[in-house]
């Protein structure tokens, strides 16, 4: 085979065969064939696309590029979760515990936070002790033994989509639905488990901002989990706004416990439960039926049983659970500055995306791969869309080390969140369901 004619055929828009796009993959990933000739292929696929059949092709041979990790010592059906990423977004923290407690085996591998999204290990790395590097056997151990435990994603995870995602990134061929479904469900086919339930965040903090553009994503991921035998539901959520009130990663574990406990911010309660009910679904609880999955997955909030979960895997894990129990124990910010109301009126719109880039102004994210993070730092807003404001009323409250990440802060969170005199209409928040039968939409 030769890499020029595979270039060919795509730019004329053939479809290329499970044998071209095999060879191809393997090829980069052992330096074979050169960067120029895959950006020019990426080029070609970015204007002619991929059919169903290449996108699964090219998923289950990135996927084969390294690791693939076998979960059947684990008994029971194991449903991973995996969110497109956004701003707040701790379900997690919660999701995972409320589907252990029914008695469905997590086996989670999760990321980091990178630019305005934040990742579930630094959140995690927020409890003082709790280990996010395991040895596979210890961390079978504990999803035997627990129910649940939550990693950090190795480094020999489809290594074929780093390699190919780089160079996305410097060539302007990022923006392409089966290249991006392709590079998600790569990852998560290689870790392992029977059934993924997919968070595809749409709106300003969201990877893709419209719900066409999300339905889509949705739609070709979901198409990929059915052809290689993973059942995959996606649900389109939204990330206009931030998720709960804070963000940040010592603060979204405090937020966490407090939903946990049945005490959380509505909307990150909402979206969890469906999220968790989705996946009790594809691991055959409620006999199929998914109002039957939501009232389970309620039940864990309100018999306490999922919070208790959640104590019993931060303990496996080296994790001290005082912190989760009494959450003054996090050492105060040494700055918390309000931000406050200049006019009285709705809040009618909160910039996730701008609140996502100043929580990594204040210390919670990364601006770079390589950076520290302050796992104290962040914010918390008191008013969300919809909430009336008085002149004066605290809107959001900063937290942070420095006195000038504050003011830098300030000044984006101030111009991030918008008050007005009309009331507007509450957000949806579950905005589409893919399935292999097909999409609903405007759900709740
Ligand atoms: N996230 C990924 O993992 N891959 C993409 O291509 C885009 C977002």
């Amino acid at each position: 085979m030769r890499m020029y004619d595979i270039i060919v055929d795509k730019r004329n828009g053939k479809e290329l065969t499970r044998e071209q796009i095999a060879w191809t993959v393997a090829g980069y990933t052992d330096g074979s064939i050169p960067d120029y000739q895959i950006a020019a292929w990426l080029m070609a696929i970015y204007f002619r696309g991929m059919t169903e059949r290449e996108t699964a092709w090219l998923t289950d041979a990135m996927a084969a590029s390294g690791d693939l990790i076998d979960l059947a010592a684990i008994p029971g059906v194991k449903v991973d979760k995996h969110s497109t990423g956004g701003v707040g977004d701790k379900t997690t923290l919660i999701v995972g515990p409320i589907v252990a407690a029914c008695g469905v085996p997590v086996a989670k591998m999760s990321g980091r936070g990178l630019g305005h999204t934040g990742g579930t290990v630094d959140k995690l790395e927020a409890i003082p002790g709790f280990q996010t590097v395991l040895p596979k056997e210890e961390f079978f151990r504990i999803v035997k033994e627990v129910g649940i435990a939550v990693i950090g994603q190795s480094g020999n995870i489809a290594p074929a989509d780093k390699k190919f995602y780089a160079l996305r990134d410097v060539t302007g061929t990022v923006e392409n639905i089966s290249l991006i479904a392709s590079s998600i469900m790569s990852k998560k086919i290689a870790a392992g488990a029977d059934a993924i339930v997919l968070d595809v965040k749409t709106g300003k903090g969201a990877f893709m901002e419209t719900l066409e553009g999300s339905l889509s994503l949705a739609k070709a991921m979901v198409a990929i989990g059915e052809k290689v035998g993973r059942k995959t539901i996606a649900l389109v959520t939204n990330m206009d706004e931030p998720l709960g009130a804070a963000v940040g990663n010592a603060l979204e574990v405090a937020e966490a416990v407090a939903t946990l406990q049945g005490r959380g911010p509505g909307d990150l309660q909402q979206v969890c439960l469906e999220l968790a009910a989705n996946m009790l679904l594809l691991a055959g609880k409620g006999d199929g039926d998914i109002e039957g999955c939501r009232k389970m997955a309620r039940q864990t909030l309100d018999d306490g049983s999922a919070y208790a979960k959640l104590q019993e895997m931060v303990a496996a894990q080296g994790g001290d659970t005082a912190y989760l129990d009494d959450p003054s124990r996090w050492p105060a910010a040494p700055f918390i500055l309000p931000v406050k109301a200049g006019t009285s009126g709705y809040v009618t719109s909160i910039d996730a995306l701008a609140i996502g880039n100043a929580s990594a102004v204040l210390g919670a994210g990364r601006l770079r791969k390589e950076d520290d993070i302050d796992h104290g730092a962040g914010l918390v807003f008191k008013k969300k869309i919809g909430q009336w404001a008085e002149a004066g009323d605290i809107l959001a409250e900063l937290h942070t080390s420095a006195a000038d990440k504050g003011e830098e802060g300030y000044r984006l969170v101030a111009q991030a969140i918008e008050i007005g005199p009309v009331k507007p209409q509450p957000p949806l928040l579950i905005l589409g369901r893919v399935t292999a039968d097909g999409v609903e939409q405007k759900l709740a």
